[in-house]
């Protein structure tokens, strides 16, 4: 049985250049686990918190004053490093500590023991043998809080290769669709300079459905019908639209506003029309009887609450006996530590609802929910198409084809 022989924490900068923490967590002197902390910009109310007052240095203080605590614990063994951390910090939201601090300390303990172990990360995670590979699903084209002004007030148009049979070719199918939107953005949008949104997905010029038709041209452009090779999907982030005050959605940039059952009506447009597989938070984080609807409305689509469940196994038990979603996001820094997040999954799949492992929007070059996504039996991995941080964890993915342990796609 390995045994943690160090830990440190350093602060560090994320892909938006953010400060965010890093852990590393070293096993019978010679494992090295290292984890970087990720961070979100559509920050669900109920997630945990990132750091005490949002500061990344209070993080690093908190868990330096208790480093002993995990010394000579076996890290291999997720429960005993969680209640450590919950013996520091008790608190719901991890206010004292920081979830970034649970997040790394978590990950990097089981990193560690994998390789004192010499066994792949996934395989440490779970003892079952019939797993398959999550379908990458990536930000094409992004707008919201992803990117500035201008661009479309729904967040994330989102490709998914479902026909795909292989890894390799689902990665592959991405990359060409991005491409191609490249080039019909360039002809459909004069000030376009071939920026991109914080995930890597474009950030045109462009209102809703603009941007929605060209995605799914950039798809026929390359023969694919939408619903058989590929897929789209959007991630409508609605919270970042919802007016508690008005009680209406506020699309601010194309200059429209929709009281909850236009946006319901504005949503199955879109489904419709698009043919998506996949609707992330296509209404506002407390809207559980209208996600109800659109469940019941599209029960072959992913109806997919992110910031509606934040990772919470009892929102979760509320999201299912409410039949609010048939998906759902997990972020393991939404809930804190690595053990409250595989907890989340077991309620998940006790309830039949659907896991997408998900990267955050300010992200790190780690690929550790690769893993996490197998070992969770999610049905898609959401890490991005382009850009070095979402390309590490399907390079990750790439490697994990090698073992010969799992057993072709998800099936959708
Ligand atoms: P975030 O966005 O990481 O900025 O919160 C990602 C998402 O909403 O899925
Ligand atoms: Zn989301």
């Amino acid at each position: 049985m390995p045994k943690i022989t160090s830990i440190k924490g350093r602060l560090l900068y994320n892909s938006r250049g953010s400060k965010t923490i890093e852990v590393d967590i070293v096993s019978d002197k010679s494992h090295l686990g290292r984890v970087c902390a990720p961070s979100g910009a559509s920050v669900g109310k109920y997630e945990a918190v990132s750091f005490p007052d949002n500061n990344p240095e209070k993080s690093l203080v908190a868990l330096n004053s208790n480093l002993k605590k995990f010394i000579g614990l076996d890290p291999s063994n997720l429960k005993s490093i969680h209640d450590t951390i919950r013996k520091i910090d008790s608190s719901t939201s991890y206010s004292k500590i920081g979830g970034s601090v649970a997040f790394a300390v978590t990950i990097a303990a089981v990193d560690s023991a994998a390789k004192a172990l010499g066994i792949p990360l996934f395989k440490l995670l779970t003892k079952d043998t019939d797993l398959r590979f999550p379908f990458p699903l990536g930000n094409i084209l992004g707008g919201g809080a992803h990117a500035g002004p201008g661009t479309p007030d729904i967040q994330e148009i989102l490709i998914c290769a479902k026909g795909s049979k292989t890894v390799n070719d689902a990665i592959e199918v991405n990359f060409a669709v991005h491409k191609e939107l490249r080039k019909i953005l360039q002809k459909n949008d004069p000030g376009f300079t071939n920026g991109r949104g914080d995930e890597g997905g474009w950030a045109p010029k462009l209102d809703n459905q603009k941007a929605l038709e060209l995605s799914a041209k950039a798809c026929e452009n390359l023969g694919y019908t939408l619903g058989k090779e590929v897929s789209l999907g959007v991630d409508f982030a609605s919270s970042t639209q919802w007016s508690e005050k008005k009680k209406k959605y506020v699309y601010d940039r194309e200059g429209f506003e929709n009281t909850p059952e236009e946006q319901i009506e504005f949503v199955s447009e879109i489904i419709k029309k698009y043919k998506l597989v996949y609707a992330e938070d296509a209404v506002h984080e407390e809207a559980f009887e209208e996600m109800a609807i659109l469940t019941s409305k599209f029960p072959k689509v992913l109806i997919t609450g992110d910031d509606l469940v934040v990772t919470n196994t009892e929102i979760l038990k509320k999201a299912a006996k409410l039949k609010a979603c048939n998906a759902a996001i997990l972020k393991v820094n939404q809930s804190g530590s690595l053990y409250d997040a595989l907890e989340f999954a077991k309620e998940a799949h006790k309830n039949k609802i659907r896991l997408i492992t998900s990267h955050r929007s300010g992200e790190a070059i780690d690929s550790h929910i690769t893993h996490i996504g197998i070992a969770t039996k999610s049905k898609m991995l959401k890490v991005g198409v382009v850009g070095g941080e979402r390309v590490a964890k399907l390079n990750e993915l790439l490697r994990i084809t090698e073992y010969d342990l799992i057993h072709g796609m998800a099936e959708i």
